[in-house]
Formats: C-alpha cells, structure tokens, sequence
C-alpha cells in the first residue's frame, strides 16, 4: 500500500499529490528474545533495512518526491553519507524524473553506492565531508529551481513520523524507551513528532524517552558544539554539524532522554552481537543504538524490564567492506566428502 495511501489522513497530501509508493513502510517489529534476556529488559528491533532501498529514509522520500512532482520540480537534488542518495535515486527513477546526489568522496559504503548509480542518478563525488556536501546542494538546489530531498525537506520528516505510528500500532502503545541512531538528526525529530501527533489525537497515552546514540568521533549533540572533522565507521552517522539539531534537542529535552556517544569498537561489536545472536543484519550506524544500550547496562543505567524499541535503520548487506573486516574468512576445502566431515567433527 505504501506509507502515502495508508496515513493519508495523517499527513499534509492534497488531492493532487500524486500517491506513488515503491511498498515502503509496514516493516517487521522484531522482538529479539535472547539479547533482551542478556540485557534484562524487553528488547524490540524495528527492521527498517526491509524498506524498498533497504533503509528508514524510503518513508520520508516517497512524500519528498510526491511533493516534488506535485510542485512540478523539474529535478530532485540531496547530499548523503549514503542511504538518503539510494533512496532519492529509487524513487526517482520509479517516477522519471532526473536526480542529483552529492557524496562525500571515498566515505559512502560500497552497496549504498552501487544503488545509487543503478537506479541511475547522476552521482557526484565531492571531495569533502557530508556537512560541506549539504551546504553546496542546498545552494545548488536553490540556484536550479530543484527540490532538495535532504531532511531539510519537512515532507521527508513527515513521512518518517509513520515509523512511530507503527510502532505505536504493532505495541499497541509506545514503548519506555526510544533508542535510535543519530546523524543529521532528522529521524529522532521524526519519530518523536509521529509520538507526539498520536498522543494529541488520543491513540496513546504516554511518550517514550527519546534516547539518541551517535558516534564517538561524531558526536555533536553529545559534545554540544559541531565537530569539523566526524570521523567513525558507521558512515551512515559521519555527520558534524546535524541540521536538525535544534529539533532533536526539543525532542530529547521533551521526553527526559539523552544522547549519548558509543566507540567505533562499540559500535562493530555490538553489529556482530545482534547478527550473530539475533539474527539480524544491520549496518553499522543502526547498531550505535544497541551499543549504547549495553554500554547503559555497563554503568548501572539501564533500568530493568523496561520496553524498548531500537530502530535498526538500514541493511548490513550495504556495507559488506565494513563486515569483512570483523569476521573469519569461509573454511576452504577439497571437493572430498572426508574433508567436509572433518570440518564437521568439531
Ligand atoms: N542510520 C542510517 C543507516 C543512516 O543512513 C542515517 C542517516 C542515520 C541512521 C541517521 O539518521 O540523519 O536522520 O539522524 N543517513 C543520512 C544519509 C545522513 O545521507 O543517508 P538522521
């Protein structure tokens, strides 16, 4: 059905917006039964790598682009550490309209790339950081008369607000905890403001705490000042200078969360915990989350049985490159049955 038909009534469409839909949304809530035994609360993985282009932001571009085409935009443009272009180029190509997206140059993981130019949009590697790529889309975007397609777009956070309402629908409330990766600071703003609107008109009670994780070396909303030179492994997260900060505050303010930073070592481990012990796959950035959750557990500050939600934003088959470099290689063989038994003996 897709997130425009299904929340309609939820959100800012007219008649004339066009109701395309590449079958975002409606994505599996997971309840990951032994990393919640581990950590003694109740632990809940929304899978958001299941999307269309295999992360969160398929919810916020399907109405960016619908936007785009009602407003008769010639082009759409983003800046992206690699999932905002993958989906900008998908919904572009699914409605024939030509896109632009600026890269920050060798920082994009290799599956977010390959989408990005198969799905056939004009990919520009700009020798800089993801905050600087922002700023030169946002002029270029400006000066062309395009649509800009980054979360400075309030169609895109509009759309990610329906990752809260199903989340509210599959609990049938909001859960204690909200825990999700932050770079650019939309999704945080999103969902709190998908809690929120489902407050007001009376489908929950109560609101979670909104607990944002970001990257040691990318840290801002942590450090409280910009930081001119993110780095971390989760590219995805490889932001300095978030332009929704203000509003990823207000949320975190609001609800009585936190943000808080976890290492690129804590951030790998924790990808291979939940692969290897829950059975999903994310990529690096979704997993900050989780890594925080246990680091909380660490100092005494995870209160016990307590609800959570993480929302595992996008697919760990996207960054393969980051992947290979924490685990074995395969076991090499013959094509002798003895060998193989061998290799099972153990
Ligand atoms: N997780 C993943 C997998 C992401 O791709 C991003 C952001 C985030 C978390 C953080 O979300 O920016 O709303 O705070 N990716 C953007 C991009 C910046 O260009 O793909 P945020």
């Amino acid at each position: 059905m897709g997130v425009i038909r299904r929340y309609a009534d939820l959100l800012p469409v007219t008649g004339e917006t066009p109701r395309i839909t590449l079958g975002e949304g409606e994505t599996p809530l997971v309840y990951l039964e032994r990393i919640s035994k581990d950590l003694e609360i109740e632990l809940w993985g929304k899978l958001e790598g299941c999307n269309p282009s295999g992360s969160f932001k398929d919810r916020g571009m399907v109405m960016a682009v619908a936007k785009a085409l009602e407003a008769g935009a010639k082009a759409i443009v983003c800046a992206s550490t690699g999932n905002t272009s993958a989906s900008a180029a998908a919904y572009a190509a699914a409605a024939q309209i030509p896109c632009y997206v600026l890269l920050p140059a060798g920082k994009v993981a290799l599956g977010k790339l390959a989408q990005a130019l198969m799905y056939g949009a004009e990919v520009i590697a700009v020798k800089g950081n993801f905050d600087r790529a922002l700023e030169m889309a946002r002029e270029a975007a400006e000066q062309k008369g395009f649509a800009i397609v980054n979360s400075v777009n309030p169609y895109r956070l509009w759309g990610q607000r329906s990752g809260a309402w199903e989340v509210c629908e599959s609990l049938g409330s909001a859960p204690d905890w909200h825990a999700i990766p932050v770079g650019n600071a939309g999704n945080i703003s999103a969902y709190w403001a998908g809690y929120s609107q489902y407050r007001e008109i009376g489908k929950i009670s109560k609101l979670p705490k909104m607990m944002g994780f970001q990257a040691a070396g990318a840290a801002p909303l942590v450090t409280g000042k910009p930081c001119p030179d993110p780095e971390t492994v989760a590219t995805a997260i490889r932001i300095g200078n978030p332009v929704s900060a203000h509003l990823a505050r207000e949320a975190v303010e609001l609800s009585g969360g936190e943000f808080n930073s976890v290492t690129d070592e804590e951030i790998l481990s924790a990808q291979y915990y939940l692969s290897s012990k829950g059975g999903i796959f994310a990529e690096p950035a979704s997993c900050a989350p989780l890594a925080g959750l246990v680091k909380l557990r660490g100092l005494g500050r995870l209160p016990k049985g307590i609800k959570a939600v993480m929302v595992l934003t996008g697919n760990g088959l996207k960054d393969p490159d980051t992947a290979m470099s924490q685990v074995g290689r395969p076991t090499e063989i013959g094509d002798s049955l003895d060998e193989l038994l061998e290799v099972m003996k153990g």
